[in-house]
């Protein structure tokens, strides 16, 4: 089965990103054919600030967070021209409608990042993405699925016309992992400035921890843990007994939520110790970084010929 994600370069990397989507791709690893890519064409979208010093950035967390370049096909996005070839001839296939009902385009105009031509037409973009791979599932986040279908429209309104040539791909989202909240209790996400970074520095990570918010009970009351911010980002890292020891402290009382967010940080930094240890040897090793990349765009291009090859055929770009 062939599995393919992509991930924007812009901004740091934050928990949510990591249990939402970065630890699935990993484990993916163990059984799938798996492409994974940055996104850099369509971090463009939204401003595409500093751009390249963020996708360089992205590239080295996700090598350090387990993408093995032996196992998946790993590549910066624009490495792969031919993706903004297909971006082009899909675009013939896709109505206007489809793209006008795009709730993240909707979502984001709302916001008030400006209506361009690129943000409308992301979808085709990411269409392109996944086609010219030949992917079969493709593991996203909620608000991506809508992303996901409007490739399978494309793809359906194109092999109507050519014949199958294009594979059908399917959304996979993890039902278990729920959203990750926040600081403020809201989805993290960095567009709401409420994230917990990965890769942060201790102090700032127990400072950015402590901010979480949570509700006001005196220090000897027992306390519920179901809805409580510090505890649902905690269970992410823990299991068995401690997690159990964990929900013990919150119903017996005589603790703060304090010394919750002191424990969580604590047992943030040591979940992620082997990751940072990966981290700075590729920090101090850009160059591996850059040869890892090359080759992954090598690979994913040996991929994507044939295909291209087969669409120009068809449509009659190659004459
Ligand atoms: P952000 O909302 O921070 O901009 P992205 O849209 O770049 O994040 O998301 C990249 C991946 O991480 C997507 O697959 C998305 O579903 C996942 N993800 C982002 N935030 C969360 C969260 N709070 N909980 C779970 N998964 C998340
Ligand atoms: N749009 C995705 C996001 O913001 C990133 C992305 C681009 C992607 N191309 C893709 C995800 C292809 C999966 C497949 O999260």
């Amino acid at each position: 089965m062939r599995v393919l994600t992509g991930i924007q370069p812009s901004g740091d990397l934050h928990i949510g990103n990591y249990f939402g989507s970065i630890k699935q791709m990993v484990e993916a690893q163990k059984k799938s054919e798996t492409f994974a890519f940055i996104a850099n064409y369509h971090a463009m979208t939204s401003g595409g600030k500093d751009l390249s010093r963020l996708t360089m950035q992205c590239a080295t967390d996700f090598l350090a967070l387990g993408i093995d370049p032996q196992k998946s096909t790993f590549w910066i996005q624009s490495d792969v021209k031919e993706v903004l070839e297909l971006y082009w001839i899909l675009s013939s296939f896709t109505p206007m409608g489809l793209l006008e009902r795009a709730h993240s385009f909707k979502d984001k105009t709302a916001k008030g990042i400006p209506a361009n031509h690129s943000l409308f037409s992301y979808p085709v973009l990411m269409a392109a993405d996944i086609l010219l791979f030949g992917s079969e599932v493709v593991p996203v986040g909620k608000d991506q699925i809508q992303h996901v279908e409007i490739a399978r429209d494309v793809a359906t309104k194109f092999n109507n016309a050519y014949g199958d040539i294009l594979v059908m791909p399917e959304f996979r989202v993890q039902e278990e992992v729920q959203t990750v909240p926040g600081i403020d209790g809201q989805k993290m996400s960095k567009s709401y400035g409420n994230i917990v970074n990965i890769f942060g520095e201790e102090k700032k990570q127990l400072k950015t921890i402590k901010k979480i918010v949570t509700q006001n009970v005196a220090m000897e009351e027992p306390k519920e843990y179901e809805n409580c911010n510090v505890y649902n980002i905690a269970k992410l890292f823990l299991e068995g007994d401690n997690l159990t020891e964990l929900q013990e402290r919150y119903k017996r009382g005589g603790e703060g939520h304090g010394h919750f967010k002191i424990y969580l940080a604590e047992v943030m930094w040591e979940y992620f110790r082997e990751f940072r240890k990966k981290r700075e040897y590729y920090e101090n090793n850009q160059d591996e970084v850059r040869e890892i990349l090359n080759m992954g765009a090598n690979k994913a291009r040996q991929t994507a010929m044939p295909m291209i090859e087969k669409i120009r055929d068809v449509t009659g770009i190659k004459y």
